[in-house]
């Protein structure tokens, strides 16, 4: 497995690219299963996860094709002749459930692996159940397989979400496009990711209106025709690359960011004393004075502090002056970058959803193991301050959400290099 050695190499300067977003992209490309026309996505993250989906698409009788160095993928779901996602998938990668909604939609059946758990969290199905059986799906867990069925087709319902479920609202939409009359979905997710999804839905002929509210109302039709759809930003790349200069010094600008995808993230910064500005490139990110001053997080859906910036933004607060407490209240064991950081030397107490960290003066570098996608790149973020040298290892994970991580770090004077494992 390969490492990522980092040196605390002082102030950063220049700019980093960001790319389209994982989390938007891993729901786009089932939305290929829809329709019997070709979908393209451009701007489209090189990912290991966006492989896997691929792989998973693949599996059911799609074509994906990747071109121009995996930025633009070209789906065509023509003929679906398997229904069923299979474990050594998705259990690779949780999005892979997202398949679901889609083949209920299109083929009526659907036999989908249940994910497992996952190093953040149990992470289970039952919303996005909740939300298919209303629009008359049956759905039957065998041998750790959602076996779900719709043969007399999906009809639109009104259906209510008592947690504003990403992936529950993302299956349910993209399922109701194709059911007979309205479906409506209430404390439904907010985030960018289910905006950009229902405006691809859109250019493909299907009838949905309020994404982005808590109310999303979509009028299902008969079938729906091809698209070319580009992914939007990736709102969590970007907050990692902006933390970034505040955590080492200097001044970065990434090219491409959008202030109203890190809104919350923002508000926070400018509390703990971080100038952000847009430009027309994107956002220039630079640190107020020597030292960043501790303010609190907690985690909530969008438009509030995501959870997938939560450990990155400890990384910062290990160096801010004064104690601060992150509350994680989405994932029920999103705090294991934790005893990591704290063999760097920082002072961490970690009570249930609760983390309280104490600003130290300088971080130290010493080997840590990355545990999960976003621990592990915040872990990088430590090491960039740190005195001395840092090894992260198992950055498999890392492969999985950031790309070219090792380019757009060094690119603004990180002194980092990826080492090849055995
Ligand atoms: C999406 O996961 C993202 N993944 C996650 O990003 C992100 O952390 C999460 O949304 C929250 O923003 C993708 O989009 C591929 P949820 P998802 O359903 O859809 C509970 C990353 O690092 N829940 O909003 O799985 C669940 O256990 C990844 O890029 C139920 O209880 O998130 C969790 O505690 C990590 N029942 C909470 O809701 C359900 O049926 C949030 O889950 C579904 C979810």
């Amino acid at each position: 497995m390969d490492s990522i050695l980092v040196k605390g190499n002082g102030p950063l300067k220049g700019q980093i690219p960001i790319a389209g977003a994982k989390n938007a992209c891993l729901a786009l490309m089932p939305a290929t299963l829809l329709s019997e026309e070709p979908l393209t996505l451009t701007n489209a993250p090189r990912l290991s996860d966006i492989k896997t989906m691929t792989e998973l698409l693949q599996s059911l009788g799609a074509e994906v094709s990747s071109l121009q160095d995996g930025q633009v993928q070209a789906l065509s779901s023509h003929n679906i002749d398997n229904h069923v996602a299979d474990y050594e998938i998705v259990r690779k990668m949780r999005a892979s459930n997202l398949v679901l909604g889609p083949m209920l939609a299109r083929l009526g059946q659907a036999v989908v692996s249940l994910p497992g758990g996952c190093a953040i969290g149990a992470r289970p199905m039952d919303l996005h159940i909740h939300g298919l059986e209303a629009l008359g799906a049956e759905i039957e867990l065998k041998d750790g397989y959602l076996h779900a069925k719709a043969p007399r087709g999906l009809k639109g319902a009104v259906i209510e979400l008592n947690f504003a479920s990403v992936g529950a609202t993302e299956n349910i939409m993209m399922a109701a496009t194709l059911a007979k009359g309205t479906t409506v979905i209430k404390n439904a997710a907010r985030e960018p990711e289910i905006v950009d999804l229902a405006e691809c839905l859109k250019k493909m002929g299907a009838h949905i209106e309020g994404a982005g509210t808590s109310d999303i109302t979509i009028e299902g039709v008969d079938r729906l025709h091809g698209a070319t759809h580009p992914v939007v930003t990736d709102r969590i790349e970007l907050g990692t690359y902006m933390l970034a200069p505040v955590i080492a010094g200097g001044e970065v600008e990434l090219l491409g960011g959008r202030l109203d995808l890190v809104g919350a993230f923002v508000e926070k910064l400018d509390e703990a004393g971080v100038d952000v500005t847009e430009t027309k490139a994107g956002l220039k990110v630079k640190r107020r004075g020597d030292r960043v001053k501790a303010v609190n997080v907690t985690t909530e859906p969008f438009p509030g502090f995501p959870t997938d910036l939560q450990a990155q933004m400890m990384a910062l607060m290990c160096t801010a002056d004064g104690t601060s407490v992150l509350e994680e209240k989405i994932f029920e064991n999103r705090f294991m970058h934790a005893p990591e950081l704290i063999r760097m030397g920082a002072k961490i107490d970690v009570q249930g959803g609760h983390a309280t960290v104490t600003g130290v003066d300088r971080l130290k570098g010493a080997p840590v193991m990355a545990t999960d996608l976003r621990a592990s790149v915040s872990l990088i973020l430590a090491g960039l301050a740190a005195e001395g040298e840092t090894i992260v290892n198992r950055v498999y994970h890392l492969d999985r959400g950031y790309e070219q991580v090792v380019r757009k770090f060094s690119g603004v004077g990180a002194q980092i290099e990826r080492i090849k494992g055995s």
